[in-house]
């Protein structure tokens, strides 16, 4: 096969059994190694044989390659809108030995005219995923896996509030929960296409790190499916004035705050069901991950998406410890504390100087006040 490009100068990145080609035309980001590698367990552990892949964003195949080496996908097709890319994507694939279809097209037009139905579809673009979302729910068989990055974390955790409304439809605040509140935001929006399509949506796992938001959702088709999604939206309320937090349901919003009368902040609408359903499907497979990390951040990462509660919201320590004028404190001491006062706690991989509990934000308070430190 001739490469058009080949003549570029590239060089080689190695990760999982992957031996990947690239050159500064197409783009490849080490960084995403962890998003990669969560992608390849889940989908290894949820299929358990083949299954069927839409790379959909492709760059240079990487993700293609990885599914098919290490999870066992076939068959496999590839997109991407670049020329220099589907070469590249060309070269990695007989590099690597694995078969696939590759086409250079825009998922969008490809899913308006494709009668293929995947069992996995990988959607990575450069920032926001939101307009290709609907594609996927065309693309997708009536049980999947859909995976999605968010790169626009400013937009999806507050910081952009005129561009979340045009995209997401969610009023936002910038507040120390709102790495959680985008993954929410992000979830509530697939949702509310996917029940378009008559498909409900469960996340299987979530990942919110460096600047990019993931999402393994399991997508199923059928009435019910899509009904039950929808009893988890909602909206995140913050009070100004005493630091209140939790969730109003679909049907209770309210403008003031329960402790204080307050007006509150409001953020959503928004996902206020589970990230991690059928976690333990696949924790044995991502502790062994784990112990094949070097970097200490990714091993404490995967821990904390393992143990986190799967419950919304987390509580920011240094936010309370700072109304109530209290010096830092231990956070595996206190959540021991909130477990021997029969509450569950946790910490969050969503921030390090966080816990998610079973209580109030008002009881959570009265305990670290009581605190000596
Ligand atoms: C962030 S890169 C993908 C990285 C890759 N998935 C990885 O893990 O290394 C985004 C790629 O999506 C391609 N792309 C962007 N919009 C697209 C679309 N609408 N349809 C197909 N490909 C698209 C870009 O050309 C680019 O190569």
């Amino acid at each position: 096969m001739q490469f058009a490009r080949s003549s570029m100068k590239s060089s080689i990145y190695e990760e999982g059994l992957a031996r990947i080609i690239y050159n500064s035309n197409v783009f490849l980001n080490p960084k995403a190694k962890l998003n990669r590698d969560i992608s390849v367990v889940i989908a290894k552990e949820f299929f358990k044989g083949r299954f069927s892949v839409l790379d959909a964003t492709s760059a240079t195949g990487i993700r293609a390659i990885r599914y098919a080496k290490e999870a066992n996908a076939d068959p496999i097709t590839v997109l991407d809108i670049n020329e220099d890319a589907i070469d590249i994507i060309h070269r990695n694939l007989s590099l690597n030995n694995v078969n696939a279809t590759v086409i250079r097209d825009d998922i969008r037009s490809f899913s308006l005219r494709s009668d293929k139905r995947f069992n996995l579809i990988d959607i990575d673009p450069f920032g926001s995923p939101a307009l290709l979302v609907n594609s996927a729910f065309t693309l997708a068989s009536k049980r999947a896996l859909l995976f999605v990055t968010a790169t626009d974390t400013a937009v999806l955790c507050g910081n952009k509030h005129r561009a979340a409304l045009k995209k997401y439809n969610a009023i936002t605040f910038d507040s120390d929960i709102s790495h959680e509140v985008g993954a929410r935001i992000l979830i509530y929006f697939i949702a509310r296409i996917a029940s378009q399509y008559n498909f409900g949506i469960e996340p299987l796992a979530v990942l919110s790190y460096n600047t990019y938001i993931r999402l393994y959702l399991k997508i199923e088709r059928g009435d019910d499916k899509a009904m039950k999604s929808i009893e988890s939206y909602g909206f995140f309320y913050k009070c100004n004035e005493c630091g209140n937090q939790g969730l109003y349901t679909r049907y209770n919003i309210e403008q003031r705050c329960s402790v204080c009368n307050s007006r509150v902040n409001i953020s959503g609408p928004l996902w206020i069901g589970k990230l991690f359903n059928e976690r333990e499907s696949y924790s044995d497979a991502l502790k062994d991950l784990a112990s094949t990390y070097k970097a200490n951040e990714w091993r404490w990462i995967i821990k904390a998406i393992l143990e986190e509660l799967d419950i919304p919201f987390y509580y920011y320590l240094p936010e309370i410890t700072s109304r109530l004028k209290k010096g830092s404190i231990s956070i595996d001491k206190l959540i021991e504390l909130l477990r021997s006062n029969g509450y569950m706690a946790s910490r969050t991989h969503f921030n390090k100087s966080a816990i998610k509990c079973s209580c109030s934000y008002s009881e959570l308070k009265g305990i670290i006040s009581d605190l000596k430190v």
